[in-house]
């Protein structure tokens, strides 16, 4: 029997108009993966940020290697051993990877960092990972999967004797996924715990140890992984079974005319990247991470500047150079990295749905704030987004609520062609067989969809035809009735 190192019994928490948790129990084992699940605010989070000291507990009572605790701030907990990977990058922007790393942490001379020493350390950190990262870098020109794992990083350089990871994988792609595993069975063998909260049920059987189901801020069972199965674990979080089947065929008529057009289109990370999309059609782009998806996205919404190229919109020419431009030819952009370009955190659910299409509210010069409400309270329940109320600020949404709030923006705007990248990060079983089926709506409405997805299961499940990319170059445009995994793998990792 392995010693017991985490004890957390009747914990209970509120927020204004929430009550998050109410009589929760969890433990943990030196050396063991213990995996938390649950649907999008169900709690996960906050129960582990009272673990970390990050938010008090109303009443509970938390044992730490068999003493009782009370931390008041994350440092108490880190200087006792828990270290916390957040859901939401905490990194800061315009500091460097090294600076990230190391604040609050010695090298300091007087009152200046050594910079060398950080670098130095930070170089052997990362190395030690398998982190291809320059530590002079400021974390602001990082892609999302790279800050991600620099936050890993920057916990592990703690000698933690407890780890939570809050959707490490959310933003990585497979085999960054395997890398991690990688330092996590390593974390075991040190009798190291490691907390592991994550959506993707799949990486619940391959890592973790024992697995603690979470619902409407309640306990619900915890079970020996080995003993239990994905059916099981499913209808304990949802209540219900979920099945997701890939796509057979394209739903896409011969005839649908073209909607999109994109020809030869260059930028430093993109070459000659050419395709069309129709009317109704979900155009898969699939890729691993670097292989220039997001960035053939941002060209094509105008959100970077092109080296080349022309872009089609209904078969006619149009300049895009600016997002406003790609919004007033009828195209939408759900970026990846939802707080850089997705929401505005201070604002409240209201203001960041109908912030992209404001104008359909104006009356004379006045927001007509009975329709805004209407439509918003619509989004809200279409896509059952867990708040108190529409006027909750984003911030304090669980990170799924989040998501699904950038994705009620583009809906309300009401595009002809809408660009989902990484639509479903974060976001629970349920709610993503949910967002499958919205997506797929909106075809039947006539909109045209491209998907940028890390999951291929999800691209399968729902593109009619796949766009494979590599190193900035498209390797393949598969139909649906010709692709599977290994397929679109193959075109992934081989330019032709
Ligand atoms: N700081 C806060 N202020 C107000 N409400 C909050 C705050 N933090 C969390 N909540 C609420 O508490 C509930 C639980 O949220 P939590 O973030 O723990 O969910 P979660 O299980 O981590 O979900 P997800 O899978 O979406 O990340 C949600 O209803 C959320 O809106
Ligand atoms: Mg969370």
């Amino acid at each position: 029997m392995r010693e017991q190192v985490v004890l957390m019994e009747d914990i209970n928490k509120s927020f204004p108009g929430v009550h998050a948790l109410s009589g929760c129990h969890f433990d943990l084992n030196a050396g063991e993966v213990h995996a938390l699940v649950g649907e999008n605010g169900a709690g996960k989070s906050t129960l582990m940020k009272i673990l970390a000291g990050i938010y008090k507990k109303d009443s509970g009572k938390i044992l730490y290697k068999g003493k009782e605790v009370d931390f008041s701030a994350p440092k108490e907990a880190q200087d006792a051993g828990i270290g916390m990977i957040h859901q939401e990058l905490n990194l800061i922007p315009h500091l460097t990877v090294a600076e990230n790393i190391f604040i609050g942490k010695e090298f300091v001379k007087g009152i200046f960092i050594d910079q060398k020493a950080i670098n130095r350390e930070t170089q052997k950190l990362l190395e030690t990972l398998n982190i291809d990262i320059n530590p002079e870098t400021k974390v602001r020109d990082l892609t999302v999967a790279k800050q991600q794992m620099v936050e890993i990083a920057k916990a592990l350089s703690y000698n933690s004797d407890v780890i939570i990871m809050d959707e490490p994988t959310a933003a990585l792609t497979e085999s960054e996924i395997d890398e991690l595993f990688q330092f996590i069975k390593d974390l075991k063998s040190k009798n190291c715990g490691v907390i592991y909260i994550s959506h993707r049920i799949e990486e619940v059987f391959d890592i973790s140890d024992r697995v603690t189901v979470m619902r409407d801020g309640q306990y619900v069972a915890t079970l020996n992984t080995s003993e239990t199965n994905k059916d099981e674990i499913i209808r304990l979080m949802v209540g219900r079974v979920i099945y997701e089947q890939p796509k057979e065929q394209s739903a896409v008529p011969e005839d649908a005319p073209i909607v999109l057009k994109v020809e030869n289109l260059c930028s430093k990370d993109v070459k000659n990247v050419s395709f069309e999309l129709r009317k109704g059609e979900i155009l898969g782009f699939a890729g691993l991470l670097g292989s220039g998806r997001t960035e053939t996205a941002r060209l094509i919404f105008g959100a970077d500047p092109k080296e080349g190229g022309e872009i089609f919109v209904k078969g006619v020419k149009v300049e895009i150079n600016s997002p406003q431009d790609a919004v007033a030819n009828g195209i939408g952009y759900l970026s990846e990295d939802r707080k850089r370009f997705g929401l505005a955190l201070g604002l409240s659910v209201r203001e960041n749905v109908t912030l992209a299409s404001l104008d359909n509210y104006v009356d004379k010069g006045f927001i007509d704030s009975k329709k805004e409400m209407e439509v918003t309270n619509d989004y809200v329940k279409k896509l059952n987004i867990k708040t108190p109320s529409i006027e909750q600020l984003v911030m304090n949404l669980s990170g799924g609520n989040q998501q699904k709030a950038v994705m009620a923006k583009w809906l309300i705007k009401n595009s002809d062609i809408l660009i989902f990248d990484e639509p479903t990060r974060g976001i629970d079983v349920g709610a993503k067989s949910e967002i499958y089926k919205l997506i797929i709506d909106l075809t039947k409405e006539g909109k045209s969809i491209i998907v940028i997805s890390s999951e291929l299961p999800e691209i399968l499940r729902l593109s009619d035809r796949i766009l494979v990319m590599c190193e900035g170059v498209n390797t393949g445009i598969l139909d649906i009735a010709e692709a599977d995994q290994e397929v679109i793998m193959k075109c992934a990792t081989s330019i032709k």
